[in-house]
C-alpha cells in the first residue's frame, strides 16, 4: 500500500512496499522511509547516487542484545567487531561506544580502529595476511594476535625478538576444526601441539593467551563441536605449564533478513528459473530467512552440551575461560540502507522489462555467495505514475552485460519512473560499498551517518 508523505510539498512522494521478499526493517529507519521519503529523495539530490546512509543505533541495539545474553549466562566474555563487514567509520565508533573490541584484518583496520577509540588492548588482530608492519603495529599497541601457521609463528616471533626493548605478543592460536580439513586457514593438531611446545619454551617472546578459530557456514552445531575439539588443547596446553584463558570462536551468527515463512515460501513457489531474466537460479545465497536470531543462535550455542551433564556455559565458568566472538555481519544487521536513482526503463524483447539505475552491481551485491542481495528492493516514486503494474529486473550503469543488482524478476506495483528511488534495505553486512570502484570513473558513492533522536528528526553527516 503506498503511503503518502505527510509534508504537503511532497504530496506527489509515494512509498511501495515489495510483495515477496519483503525487508524486516529496523523501526526508526521505517519511519525514515514510510513517513518522510522526500527527505531521501532529498539527500539523493545533494550527495548523489548511489546512496548509503549508515545507522550506528542498530549497531549498537544488535550489540546489546548479545552482551544480554553473555551476561544472562554469567560467562567470561569478550566481543571482537569483525570489521571487515562494512568499511564505515561510524561503525567503529559504535563499536567503541558499545564498549567492545574490534577484529582487525589489516594495519588499516588496525588504525581506523584505534582511531574510532577502541583500546588497543581489545583489538585481535585475524586472517592469514599479516605483513611485518601489521605485525610490529599489533606488537607495540599490545593487542591481540590469532597465529594462523607455524609460518606465522616464526615470523611474528622473530619480528619481536627484533624489537628493543623487546614487548611481548599476545597471542592466539588458530585451530582448523575436524569439519574443515580442506581449509586454508589455521593448524591441525600437529601444528597446534607444536605451536604449544614452541610457547614454552618462549615464555619471554609471547604472551600465550588461548585458541581461536572461525568455520564457514552459520550453524551454531559446527560452532559447538569445533569448541569441544578446542577444549582438549585447552587441557593439553594447562599440561605443558602454559595458561590459555580465551577461545574465541569467531563469527557466522545469523542475520534474518526477512521472515523466515516468507523466505521457505518463497524458495518453494518463487525461484525457479523462470523468475530470473536471464533464466538461472544462482547457485547459493545467504539464509536470508535465518530461522535464528543472533542472540538465539549464542544462546544455544552456550546451551549445547560440552561433555555428558555440562554444558558450553557451565563449561566455560568452570574452567575460567573467556567465551570470545568475533560477529561480523550480525552486529551491523539494520545498520545500512542503499539508495539508487532511477535513470530509465527499457522494453526488451520477450515483453522482458529493464530498470536501469545509477549505480552498479558492485553498490549492492552478497560478496561472498557469487549470487545476488536477494532482498527486494523499496519503490519510492516522485511522480503521478499509472498504476501498472510490472516485472523488471535492475541493472547497474555500466556497459557490461554482467552489471546487474537484481536479476531476479521483481514485481512493481506500479511502473517505477526516471528519477525514482529503489531503496535496498539492511545492506550493512558486506553487501554494500566493499566492492565498490570508480569504473566509468564514476565517484565512489558516498556514506553518510544517520541518527535520529526523536521521530521525524534525523541528522545526516558524512561517514568517514
Ligand atoms: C576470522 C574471522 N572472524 C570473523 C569473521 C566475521 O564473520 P561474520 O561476518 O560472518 O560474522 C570472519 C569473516 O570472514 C573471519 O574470517
Amino acid at each position: 500500500m503506498p503511503i503518502a508523505n505527510s509534508l504537503p510539498a511532497e504530496q506527489l512522494t509515494k512509498v511501495h512496499q515489495p510483495d515477496m521478499l519483503k525487508p524486516l526493517i529496523d523501526p526508526v529507519i521505517s519511519t525514515l522511509i514510510n513517513k518522510f521519503p522526500g527527505t531521501l529523495d532529498d539527500l539523493v539530490k545533494q550527495h548523489g547516487s548511489p546512496l548509503n546512509l549508515v545507522w550506528p543505533h542498530a549497531f549498537e541495539l544488535n550489540t546489546q542484545a548479545l552482551l544480554a545474553v553473555l551476561k544472562r549466562y554469567n560467562v567470561p566474555y569478550a566481543i571482537f567487531y569483525g570489521a571487515k563487514a562494512n568499511k564505515s567509520q561510524s561503525m567503529l565508533g559504535a563499536a567503541a561506544n558499545s564498549g567492545i573490541g574490534v577484529d582487525v584484518s589489516s594495519i588499516h583496520e588496525l588504525q581506523a580502529a584505534l582511531r574510532a577509540g577502541t583500546p588497543a588492548a581489545k583489538i585481535c588482530a585475524t586472517g592469514p595476511a599479516k605483513t611485518a608492519v601489521f605485525h610490529q603495529a599489533l606488537v607495540s599497541a599490545g593487542s591481540l594476535i590469532c597465529v594462523d601457521s607455524l609460518e606465522e609463528f616464526d615470523h611474528l616471533q622473530s619480528t619481536v625478538e627484533a624489537r628493543r626493548p623487546l614487548t611481548k605478543a599476545r597471542v592466539l592460536l588458530r585451530y582448523r576444526p575436524k569439519s574443515s580439513p580442506q581449509s586454508r586457514f589455521g593448524m591441525n593438531a600437529q601444528d597446534l601441539l607444536d605451536s604449544l611446545q614452541r610457547l614454552t619454551r618462549s615464555t619471554d617472546v609471547f604472551h600465550f593467551e588461548g585458541f581461536h578459530f572461525h568455520l564457514g557456514g552459520y550453524g551454531f552445531e559446527s560452532r559447538a563441536q569445533a569448541l569441544r575439539e578446542v577444549t582438549g588443547f585447552v587441557e593439553a596446553a594447562r599440561e605443558m605449564g602454559l595458561s590459555p584463558q580465551m577461545i574465541d570462536i569467531g563469527g557466522g551468527l545469523p542475520i534474518r533478513y526477512v521472515e523466515p515463512q516468507t523466505y521457505a515460501r518463497f524458495l518453494q513457489h518463487d525461484n525457479q528459473p523462470s523468475h530470473y531474466h536471464n533464466q538461472k537460479v544462482p547457485d547459493a545465497y545467504y539464509p536470508y530467512g535465518a530461522e535464528l536470531t543472533a542472540p538465539q543462535w549464542l544462546t544455544l550455542l552456550l546451551e549445547a552440551e560440552h561433555s555428558p551433564g555440562l554444558s558450553i556455559s557451565n563449561y566455560l565458568k568452570l574452567q575460567n575461560i573467556t567465551l570470545a566472538l568475533e560477529p561480523g555481519r550480525s552486529l551491523v544487521d539494520q545498520a545500512a540502507i542503499s539508495l539508487f536513482r532511477v535513470t530509465r526503463t527499457k522494453q526488451l524483447a520477450d515483453n522482458k522489462t529493464v530498470i536501469f539505475v545509477e549505480g552498479s552491481s558492485f553498490s549492492a551485491c552478497e560478496t561472498w555467495f557469487a549470487s545476488e542481495y536477494l532482498v527486494d528492493p523499496i519503490l519510492i516514486s516522485s511522480h503521478a505514475p499509472p498504476h501498472t503494474p510490472t516485472q523488471a529486473y535492475i541493472a547497474g550503469h555500466s556497459c557490461l552485460d554482467d552489471d546487474v543488482i537484481s536479476h531476479r524478476l521483481i514485481n512493481f506495483s506500479t511502473a517505477p519512473q526516471p528519477g525514482d528511488l529503489l531503496i535496498y534495505v539492511n545492506t550493512a553486512g558486506y553487501q554494500m560499498d566493499l566492492l565498490e570502484n570508480e569504473f566509468h570513473r564514476h565517484p565512489l558513492p558516498r556514506r553518510l551517518t544517520a541518527t535520529c533522536c526523536t521521530e521525524g528528526n534525523y541528522a545526516f553527516s558524512p561517514d568517514y
